[in-house]
Order: structure tokens, then C-alpha cells, then sequence
């Protein structure tokens, strides 16, 4: 394992406990941005066999179960394994969790080539030190004409070279405040330390990687790409206690991307 993907497996499992108690059954970013779009983009038929890559707490594995897939879901930190087998119950359906590395394509592989209808991984790509091993088995796990369905930190707009601006102004009187993202970097592939969630105990890598790049590891290992959404906080969302958060102040930005791609 190379020292990057060490790193972030043990902040994710020191986060672990933090990150169940905080997510358990998501956020606004969940709820209003990334799971309609999931539900759109991926329409799960009842004994489908859906892969939920990156689990995390078993979030997104619970809600596919529910709506009749079989899941198989799996995260390389062995405490997020385990929070999400506590929080499952019988009324989430069927899913078997695995502690799996998605950056090891022979252990991927042995899943099960062409056994998957779909596979989904909620906010997990930008947090993997390398990504062309999940998309090559993924080829090979999905049946022909299987979905990739995955959501991202929109490399443009929300990144880890970005800073969130308040501008005030008199425009004829009135006084005016005008919300931006000033972003200083983007073209190069690059990673920085992060928080994912305010107070979490310790820092996590993002691995940032521009559109050309997430997009074409898909695209190389032969996806096509047949759905794209980008998801902003609508206007009439209540705006959190910080106004320079992401929210209604920035309903012209989309912090989050939404992409399909077909085997
Ligand atoms: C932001 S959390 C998202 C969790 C979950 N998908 C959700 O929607 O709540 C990112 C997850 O990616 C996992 N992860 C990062 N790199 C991984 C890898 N190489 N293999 C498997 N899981 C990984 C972390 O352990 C963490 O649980």
C-alpha cells in the first residue's frame, strides 16, 4: 500500500465513529444534492445487484436495499465496516459488507466479473490515492450495459484550491453582497489535507483531479458517459449559520457532480 492510501485509510478509520455519529442518515448535501440525483440517474429494480463502493457507515447501502437491491457494499477502513453493520436492520433488505481496498483491482475483481446490474460510490473518488484500478474492474464487475453512477466535490467549483468570497457594494443605494468561489488551482492533478466534517479528529488527503483526468479513467477503461448532473443548493434553501457556506448564497455554483457511465 503505497504511503498516501495508508494515510488515508487510517484517518478514515480514527474518523470513523465521529463520521457515523455526525452522517447517520446524511446531511443536506446528501439529501437535497446527491440522493435525488442518484435516484434519477440510477433507478434500481427490486433483486438487482448493486455494488456501493466506498460505503463509508453503509449510508447509501441501507437506501438501496430498501428500495430492493441486493447489495454488496464495501470500505477499506475496518472501523466504518463496522459502523455500518451496527446501524443495519432487517428492514434495509439484503447487503453484505466487505473491508476491500478500491485501489486493489485483483481483490475488486474477485467480487465477481459481470455480476453487478449497477455500482454507486457516494463522495468516495476524490478520497482514493488512485482511481484507474476501480474503473478497470469495475469493467469487468459490471454486465454489459451496467451503470456507474458516482458523485463528486465538483472539481471546478468546489475543490481543495478554492476559497469561498463576500463582496459588499453600494449599487445605487441599496446595499448589495455578492457570494464567489475564487478557485487558484485546477489543471494539475494534486492532493491537500482536509476536513470533511467540522471537529472530525483528524484531517483526511483530497485527491483532486481535474474533469479531464476523473472522467477519462472511466472513459480509458471503456465506460461511456450517458448522464450528467451538477447540483446546487436552491435559492429557497435555508441558509446554515455561516453565510460563506455552500447553501441558497450560492445557488448558481454547484458544489457537487453527478455523473453515469455505461459499461
Ligand atoms: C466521504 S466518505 C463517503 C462514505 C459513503 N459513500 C457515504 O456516502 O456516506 C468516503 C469513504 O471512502 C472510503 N475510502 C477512501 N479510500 C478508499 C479505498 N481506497 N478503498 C475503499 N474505501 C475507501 C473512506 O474510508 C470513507 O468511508
Amino acid at each position: 500500500m503505497t504511503d498516501l492510501n495508508q494515510e488515508t485509510l487510517d484517518a478514515w478509520d480514527t474518523n470513523a465513529a465521529f463520521w457515523n455519529e455526525r452522517m447517520g442518515e446524511g446531511n443536506d448535501f446528501v439529501n437535497v444534492l446527491q440522493w435525488p440525483a442518484i435516484e434519477r440517474l440510477l433507478p434500481i429494480r427490486s433483486g438487482e445487484r448493486v455494488l456501493d463502493i466506498a460505503t463509508g457507515n453503509g449510508l447509501m447501502a441501507r437506501r438501496l436495499g430498501r428500495l430492493g437491491a441486493v447489495v454488496t457494499a464495501f470500505d477499506f477502513a475496518p472501523q466504518m465496516i463496522e459502523q455500518a453493520r451496527q446501524r443495519t436492520r432487517a428492514e434495509d433488505g439484503e447487503i453484505a459488507y466487505f473491508t476491500l481496498d478500491a485501489t486493489d483491482e485483483k481483490a475488486l475483481v474477485a467480487l465477481g466479473e459481470a455480476s453487478f446490474d449497477a455500482a454507486l460510490s457516494n463522495m468516495a473518488l476524490f478520497d482514493m490515492a488512485e482511481v484507474d484500478p476501480l474503473f478497470r474492474a469495475l469493467y469487468r464487475l459490471l454486465k454489459p450495459g451496467g451503470h456507474f453512477v458516482f458523485t463528486l466535490m465538483h472539481p471546478c467549483f468546489n475543490n481543495p484550491f478554492s476559497s469561498h468570497i463576500a463582496e459588499q457594494e453600494d449599487r445605487d443605494g441599496e446595499l448589495v453582497t455578492t457570494y464567489s468561489v475564487k478557485v487558484w488551482g485546477y489543471m494539475t492533478p494534486a492532493q491537500r489535507r482536509g476536513l470533511a466534517l467540522r471537529g472530525q479528529p483528524k484531517a483526511q488527503i483530497y485527491f483532486h483531479r481535474p474533469l479531464q483526468a476523473i472522467l477519462g479513467s472511466g472513459l480509458i477503461a471503456g465506460f461511456v458517459i450517458d448522464g450528467l448532473e451538477e447540483r446546487p443548493f436552491p435559492p429557497d434553501h435555508p441558509q446554515g449559520k455561516y453565510p460563506l457556506s455552500w447553501g441558497p448564497n450560492y445557488s448558481e455554483i454547484p458544489p457537487i457532480l453527478v455523473v453515469r457511465m455505461r459499461r
